[in-house]
């Protein structure tokens, strides 16, 4: 068999995975395996790139790895649009996060004191400064925190940046179905695909986000699917104009973001709740985006709604992913991301080159690492 590695899954994480890998020469051949490349959570992703107004009390490891990633994500936008020769659609402008009521002001003042704390300050805002420095705030917006350093991405620019940076170097991209990792008991053989055939692999990169469970026993209950419902609006020329920077808001204890895009565009999201696989996108998900968001930029009640959707992200236990070696020889995982795969992508691929060179993860990456045992958070 040939030096062959497999990487099941072409979203974000797998297609950076497979071209860092043929971009490193870590084997001889890199074959990314997905019936439709791109079309899960990736697509689905508001892209913010924000580890810090993620952040939430008793969580530091995952923003320290979310803080580590955000630091290389310039290199490795930088690296990607070089081999695609197109942009990566990053952005700069920072994140607003806001709060509408009383209650949603108290969370805010906690996030900001724990950030201090770990030595991470940002600046506190009245809602006049707020309006200030985003007109499209509304007058209910009270009080907010600026986090100018960060970044934010458009998702599916990111993908095509993505899928042409493996063309270039290489990558081969697969249309079958993996239905599950195929093993001797000591080392990895291969993928079975479409039923009935095997794609023989001496090393398997599992990154099927919350598809990746089923596909080897030892991933099976790691990762369970956390379904978000988003909105896709766009400013018209009668409309007022969209925020610059992503405003994340608590409205009522429920979080909600919009991202812009360019072209007067922006990301609205997200629900989030536990429902298996269900694919439909739900009138009263949909509802409380729009009712949220106005609460916030009320504008946006002119705006044309272009799409909703739904996806799945990859949950874990103690909401890190699931990164490097686990199992038998030449498994490697790539998932468990949940709300953060666009951001944990930089450090992802960091982690996975290390792992497919037999050394071991780096830095914040350690925590993540696939074969660690898991508690939930307390
Ligand atoms: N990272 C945003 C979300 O999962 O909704």
């Amino acid at each position: 068999m040939s030096d062959r590695l497999v990487v099941v899954g072409a979203g974000a994480v797998g297609s950076a995975v497979a071209w860092a890998a043929a971009r490193e020469r870590l084997a001889a051949e890199v074959v990314l395996v997905d019936p439709d490349p791109g079309s899960g959570a990736s697509r689905v992703a508001g892209g913010m790139l924000a580890p810090i107004s993620e952040a939430w009390p008793g969580e530091r490891e995952v923003l320290e790895l979310g803080a580590a990633s955000l630091e290389r994500w310039p290199g490795f936008a930088a690296a990607v649009a070089s081999d695609a020769d197109l942009p990566v659609g990053l952005r700069r402008e920072g994140t607003l996060q806001v709060a509408v009521d009383s209650a949603d002001v108290a969370d805010l003042d906690r996030v900001a004191e724990h950030l201090r704390a770990w030595g991470r300050p940002v600046e506190r805002l009245t809602g006049r400064e707020l309006r200030h420095r985003e007109p499209a705030l509304g007058p209910g917006v009270r009080a907010g925190l600026a986090v100018p350093d960060d970044l934010a991405v458009d998702n599916r620019v990111l993908l095509d940046a993505l899928g042409a940076a493996c063309r270039a170097r290489g990558v081969v991209v697969d249309r079958r179905r993996v239905d599950r990792v195929v093993d001797d008991g000591v080392r990895v053989t291969g993928v079975a695909v479409d039923g009935s055939q095997v794609l023989e692999a001496d090393r398997v990169v599992v990154a099927a986000g919350a598809w990746s469970g089923a596909l080897h026993p030892v991933l099976d209950g790691r990762v369970r699917p956390v379904k978000g419902e988003i909105l896709r609006v766009r400013a018209r020329r009668s409309s007022l104009p969209p925020p610059s920077r992503t405003v994340r808001a608590s409205v009522s204890g429920r979080p909600v973001y919009a991202v812009p895009r360019d072209g007067g565009r922006l990301v609205v999201g997200a629900t989030q709740y536990e429902a298996g696989f269900d694919p439909d996108v739900l009138v009263g998900g949909v509802r409380d985006l729009i009712g949220d968001v106005e609460r916030v930029l009320p504008g946006v009640a002119d705006y044309a709604l272009d799409e909703s959707a739904a996806s799945f992200r990859p949950g874990t236990d103690d909401n890190l992913p699931v990164l490097g070696a686990v199992g038998p020889s030449g498994l490697f995982a790539a998932t468990g991301h949940g709300r953060n795969g666009m951001l944990l992508v930089a450090v992802t691929v960091d982690a996975l080159t290390a792992a497919l060179r037999g050394d071991p993860l780096p830095g914040a990456a350690s925590a993540a690492a696939a074969d660690r045992s898991t508690v939930a958070p307390g």
